[in-house]
């Protein structure tokens, strides 16, 4: 049998194991892996690395696709003749669907594999799964995992055409949910210059706080605060130049933007909590404490909501929400970066 040099056969390979791969993994390895060798992306993992001007660039294209509310959304066929896969091995409500509406809307056949019933064993099954979808052309696969390292394991091992867009990586990155914040922010506020953020709630566990901390400090706030109880608070080498506070009612003090999120209890390994009147009461976004923030503060959650417990029902609600603008939002950021990584994939195939 002859060695396939495009390594689309499974059995000619032997396989890589992401065990080992996570725990040397860095961040800053996804940041390198995600470009080709001329700088552009053809992965997005992490927001890691981007620049200014990348991510200003993604904010414009992704506002360009934006729709009021009650008009038809945008559409185009920049992906047509491609395939978007979905591989979500954890749960995911609006950022499945709206990677799917986003694909479709740009032209895109999409295929949603039931990954939650497989019982794969960890890196090697899923670099197979990968294989076969590769074998079946799909070009764009788009993963949510709770594996440090996985996105960037799989980028390492793809044909060179194929582009891993990260949609939830363990802890640690959630690229697309940054740039809607971002783009949220963006749209709201006209700009990010002298703007204080806060960041409130489950920081140790949040991939959301992660990626919105890479955007926001890129993106040039003034002052990018996070709050969280001891221990939801992340170690002290993370969120560089971020003020930190265990009281919340300080941390809220004079804000443009409270970004508060849900305790994600499936990550928790040995971090106490307290019960949840206890967190609603010590921590959670009331009316009361956004009242200390700035008039005309924003107050933004990714989802999923438990609602009394991190945010009030009536802030969630209230004038002051622009919750369902930032799923508005995920569309259209998701529309963008697509529509970046494939004509990149073409930049790339035009130089060959
Ligand atoms: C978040 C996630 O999965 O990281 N949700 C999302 O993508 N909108 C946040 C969470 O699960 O709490």
């Amino acid at each position: 049998m002859s060695t396939n040099p495009n390594n689309d056969d499974p059995r000619t390979r032997t396989q890589p194991s992401v065990a080992g791969f996570a725990s040397e993994q860095s961040a800053s390895l996804s940041a390198t892996v995600q470009r080709d060798s001329e700088g552009r992306l053809q992965h997005l993992i992490t927001l890691e690395g981007l620049t200014r001007e990348e991510l200003t660039a993604l904010l414009d294209l992704a506002q360009f696709y934006v729709r009021d509310p009650g008009d038809l959304p945008a559409r185009d066929q920049t992906l047509a003749g491609h395939t978007v896969a979905n591989l979500f091995f954890e749960p995911s409500t609006r950022t499945r669907v709206s990677f799917e509406l986003a694909a479709r809307r740009l032209g895109a056949e999409v295929v949603n594999l039931d990954m939650q019933s497989s019982s794969r064993v960890k890196g090697e099954t899923v670099l197979d799964t990968i294989y076969t979808l590769q074998a079946m052309h799909a070009d764009i696969l788009i993963m949510r995992d709770a594996e440090p390292g996985l996105p960037a394991f799989i980028a390492q091992h793809v044909a060179p055409h194929v582009c891993i867009l990260n949609a939830g990586e363990a802890h640690l990155s959630h690229p697309t949910q940054g740039l809607l914040d971002a783009l949220t922010v963006r749209q709201v506020k006209g700009g990010f210059e002298g703007l204080r953020i806060l960041i409130a709630g489950d920081i140790a566990h949040s991939r959301v706080a992660r990626s919105a901390w890479h955007a926001f400090t890129t993106l040039g706030v003034e002052e990018l605060r996070i709050a969280a109880p001891e221990d939801l608070m992340p170690g002290p080498d993370e969120f560089a130049n971020a003020t930190r506070f265990y009281d919340i009612d300080q941390a809220i003090e004079g804000v443009d933007v409270v970004m508060t999120l849900r305790i994600q209890r499936e990550r928790f390994g040995s971090a106490r909590f307290p019960d949840e009147l206890t967190y609603h009461r010590k921590f959670g976004i009331t009316a009361e404490r956004l009242r200390k923030a700035k008039p005309d503060a924003i107050v933004m959650h990714p989802g999923p909501m438990n609602r009394d417990v991190e945010i009030a029902s009536e802030v969630a609600d209230g004038p002051q929400s622009v919750i369902q603008r930032q799923v508005t939002n995920g569309v259209a950021v998701r529309m963008a970066v697509l529509a970046t990584i494939v004509r990149n994939v073409q930049a790339r195939r035009q130089l060959r």
